[in-house]
């Protein structure tokens, strides 16, 4: 093994074994209290209609982990996510995130850009890569409107191709840790859907982000890659990022999470490290039953779904409204 990856299998056991530490005095009821949360909710609940597709009492995430959110089809958790970054409202409920120990940002109402900016990216089920742009273009599109995006490119070009000088260089270097950067000129469009899974994790990072939300990132990767995707979730975690990911196969949760949250029909039923919840007799009921050490059917990847369809579309909207603002036009 190059000594570069024994460094990274290092790196990770050492964040898996300080974040069992951190943990290890954690109660294992639905709601508990963590000595050092990143993302706190309270109380949040949404409605379609009749039916309450997330009621959250409260929850917390803990700071430095990998937690595991999992529960049958239609409990709520690709909700949940699109509540907390922004591409959904909820009708009640705040959240907090604390970038660090000691600060707290409320964020409801916050729209989904302002969200990634502050720190909480996510990807989406079904991929949105754009696939009529260059692997490399979606890439700077995720750092577009940083700092000095102000900045007339015509009254001061060279800040301004110096900044996109570094956002490119950023690019490349993520393009080259998730394999990517031979195919940095092709068109998204032409990747195998795992390839375009890595693309949009390594178009998360580009904003350099605290917590990464994955909704099922193994989902369709065909099983080459997905020890691949594994190793990079582990890396975040070893890079000193927060990691909540939603994921269906009980092997892989075993193996990367730190703690799993099981949410049920919109509400959270059980959490605890995965040993313990795998072996709760709720969470075998409610969503593993017989076939409790199989790996559950796939999401099929078919058209993308309708919700996600119109948040990729209100993320470009405020995007370019954002940036017309900015411009002055
Ligand atoms: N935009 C929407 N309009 C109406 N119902 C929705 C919408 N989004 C999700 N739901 C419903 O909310 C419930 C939770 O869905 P979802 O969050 O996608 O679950 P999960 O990701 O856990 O499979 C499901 O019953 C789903 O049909
Ligand atoms: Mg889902």
């Amino acid at each position: 093994m190059p000594s570069n990856d024994i460094r990274a299998v290092d790196a990770a056991r050492e964040a898996k074994v300080a974040a069992a530490r951190d943990l290890s005095d954690v109660s294992h009821e639905p709601g508990v209290v963590k000595p050092d949360a990143i993302l706190v909710v309270d109380g949040v609940r949404r409605q379609f209609g009749g039916l309450v597709a997330v009621d959250v009492d409260h929850l917390e995430f803990p700071r430095g982990c990998i937690t595991a959110l999992i529960g049958p089809n239609g409990a709520g958790k690709t909700t949940l996510f699109n509540l907390l970054t922004g591409f959904d409202r909820p009708q009640d409920g705040d959240w907090e995130f604390r970038p660090t120990a000691d600060t707290a940002k409320k964020m409801r109402n916050v729209p989904a850009y302002r969200v990634a900016r502050a720190g909480m990216v996510r990807t989406f089920q079904l991929t949105k890569a754009l696939s009529k742009m260059t692997v490399l273009d979606n890439m700077k599109l995720a750092a577009t409107r940083q700092q000095g995006e102000r900045i007339w490119p015509s009254l001061l070009p060279f800040l301004w191709r110096a900044q996109d000088q570094a956002i490119e260089a950023r690019a490349m270097e993520l393009l080259a840790r998730f394999k990517l950067d031979t195919k940095a000129q092709e068109y998204a469009g032409t990747l195998s859907g795992g390839q375009r899974k890595l693309l949009e994790m390594a178009r998360a990072l580009m904003t350099e982000p605290t917590i990464v939300m994955l909704d099922e990132p193994m989902a369709g990767v065909n099983p080459a890659l997905t020890q691949s995707l594994l190793e990079h979730v582990k890396a975040l975690r070893s890079d000193g990022m927060s990691v909540i990911f939603v994921e269906h196969d009980m092997d892989v949760v075993r193996d990367i999470s730190d703690w799993v949250v099981v949410m049920a029909q919109g509400g959270v039923i059980a959490e605890g490290p995965p040993d313990v919840v795998s072996a709760n007799p709720h969470v075998i009921d409610a969503y593993l039953g017989a076939r409790h050490d199989e790996a559950l059917p796939e999401v099929e990847l078919g058209a993308p779904l309708a919700d996600d369809a119109e948040a990729v579309r209100e993320e470009i909207a405020a995007e370019i409204h954002e940036t017309e603002k900015e411009a002055g036009q």
